[in-house]
């Protein structure tokens, strides 16, 4: 017997962070966070359960067309993840997987999160488990990429902080509102501080307890915001955010900085856009490169005035999009 099934998953742009880890055996986080799904940026992964035998996990990883074996760094976490999904299925067998992201991978582009959401819902077809939205959010969850729970769905999403299973919840499809995310890429070399240390650093700043005092309010407003297609006042909200994840982040010990002189120069381009009348907010997640959210009418200006810049190495033009799905369309 072998089952093979392929899923795609797309990364999200955290609105409201998640940074900082509650419960890092069940990855449940301090506060909640609110992101939108993409489209463009997206993870295919393929799965094939493989009979019963001594063969141990093959992962290869697809680059530029090229398949080659991953390196062991990024097996380990796939194979961990796979042994929790098969006891969760209570089924015996190796995998043989391969994957291919069509971003950078570990830039602060969320390659965890889609990466996860397609190898959990790829394996649990794969295992004859296919998964609703709500139990992919879950189980992604448990492989420690806690972003991971928002990619399950499409749209714009929520992750509450509730005591309850640590599910993801959709607040509005993406057809509700346009939004693009105009992703002005400074270094696509991978993170030197990886952000499952940056959440286990986070509560050793001086201002996380003040953050999470404040949070309830900003949610409420980015809830808002979505729900009346209010740029303005989510944009002013994200860029925010965007700023006190990385206070968090300096202020935590050791501090980390993700910045380069380059996510400044782009900060400073947006804000000239800004008074150049084009709705355009800046937001960044664990790493340098800089994510500008604007109404999907205005994306085209927006890149144009991100590739001007000499700091610039790409430009990545994503939209809001509609969550993950299976595929006849295999890797291997
Ligand atoms: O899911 P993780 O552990 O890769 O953490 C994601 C953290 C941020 O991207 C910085 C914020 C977020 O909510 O996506």
């Amino acid at each position: 017997m072998s089952d093979k099934a392929t899923a795609v998953a797309p990364a999200n742009i955290a609105f409201i962070k998640y940074w900082g880890i509650r419960d890092s055996d069940q990855t449940l986080p301090y506060n909640a966070s609110i992101s939108m799904t993409l489209t463009a940026c997206v993870s295919r992964c393929t799965v094939e359960l493989l009979p019963e035998g001594p063969g141990e996990l093959e992962v290869l990883v697809r680059t530029d067309g090229i398949l080659a074996p991953a390196p062991p760094g990024f097996s380990r976490g796939i194979e961990r993840h796979l042994l929790r999904l098969k006891t969760w299925a209570g089924i015996r067998g190796t995998f043989r997987v391969a994957t291919e992201n069509s971003f950078p991978t570990g830039a602060g582009l969320a390659s965890s999160a889609s990466g996860f959401a397609a190898l959990t819902l790829a394996a649990a077809a794969a295992l004859g488990r296919p998964l609703k939205s709500r139990e992919l959010s879950i189980l992604a969850r448990s492989s420690g990429s806690g972003s991971a729970a928002r990619s399950a769905f499409g749209g714009y999403v929520e992750w509450p902080d509730d005591k309850g299973e640590g599910s993801a919840r959709q607040l509005a499809e993406a057809s509700h509102w346009a939004l693009s995310d105009v992703v002005a890429v400074v270094s696509s070399a991978p993170k030197e501080v990886s952000s499952r240390e940056g959440h286990r650093r986070a509560p050793g700043s001086q201002f996380f307890a003040r953050r999470l005092e404040r949070l309830g309010e900003k949610l409420r407003r980015v809830r808002a915001a979505i729900a009346e297609r209010d740029i303005g006042d989510l944009g002013s909200i994200l860029e925010e955010e965007a700023l006190e994840l990385h206070l968090i982040a300096m202020s935590s010990r050791p501090p980390i900085f993700y910045w380069t002189a380059g996510t400044i120069a782009v900060l400073r381009s947006v804000r000239r856009l800004r008074e150049g009348g084009l709705a355009a907010y800046a937001t960044i997640d664990a790493g340098p490169n800089v994510h500008v959210i604007c109404p999907s009418d205005e994306e085209v200006g927006v890149a144009a005035a991100l590739r001007e810049l000499n700091e610039v190495e790409s430009v990545i033009v994503d939209r809001v999009g509609n969550g993950p799905f299976l595929t006849e369309d295999h890797l291997v």
